[in-house]
């Protein structure tokens, strides 16, 4: 069995969508990395910093998962931490044009020795994204049940600044 799996996107922020792949992914793999991608041309509401604190705090029930950031190349991270494993969400067909792209890349990037797993995303989360739910909740709609209860005390804090 392959044991040592990364899960990666900005989790600007962490969404229920996000969570329930990452509680999956543990159940599959002995150990699973979350990493953070350090992207510093892309506005984000919150520092990697406040995000990798924020997701430590929500996986702290999960004792298999670490957390991590990189940046840079997926593929160099992959290479230079040995995992075997990358983990991705698909939510809809319109995510699958993208993604087999990417792991298609990847793969010529891995030298072929890691393989990109595709979960399908919990339906009751597949029209979400990080950057709906901020816009949602920036404008004072609803996003209860859509982030996990540590994120939403974040944005409230961020939003009453
Ligand atoms: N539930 C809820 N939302 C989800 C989700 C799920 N299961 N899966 C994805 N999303 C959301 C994300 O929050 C994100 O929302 P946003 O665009 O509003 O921020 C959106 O769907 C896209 O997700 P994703 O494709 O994972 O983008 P990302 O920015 O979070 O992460 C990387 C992208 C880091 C995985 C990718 O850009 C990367 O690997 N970059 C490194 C550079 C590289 O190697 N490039 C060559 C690749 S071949």
């Amino acid at each position: 069995m392959k044991s040592k799996a990364l899960y990666t996107g900005s989790f600007d922020p962490l969404t229920k969508g996000h969570l329930n792949i990452i509680e999956r992914a543990a159940k599959l793999y002995e150990e699973l990395t979350v990493g953070i991608i350090v992207n510093p041309s892309k506005e984000s509401m919150f520092s990697l910093e406040e995000r990798e604190e924020m997701m430590k705090e929500t996986l702290r029930h999960l004792t298999n998962v670490r957390v991590g950031h990189f940046s840079g190349l997926l593929a160099d991270y992959v290479n230079e931490n040995g995992f075997d494993v990358v983990v991705r969400g698909l939510r809809a067909t319109m995510d699958f044009e993208y993604e087999i792209q990417m792991a298609q890349m990847n793969a010529r990037l891995f030298d072929d020795k890691v393989e990109t797993v595709f979960l399908m995303t919990a339906p009751r989360y597949s029209f979400i994204s990080s950057s709906m739910i901020k816009e949602v909740h920036t404008l004072g709609g609803c996003i209860d049940g859509l982030v996990p209860d540590e994120i939403l005390e974040y944005m409230n804090k961020k939003t009453v600044k």
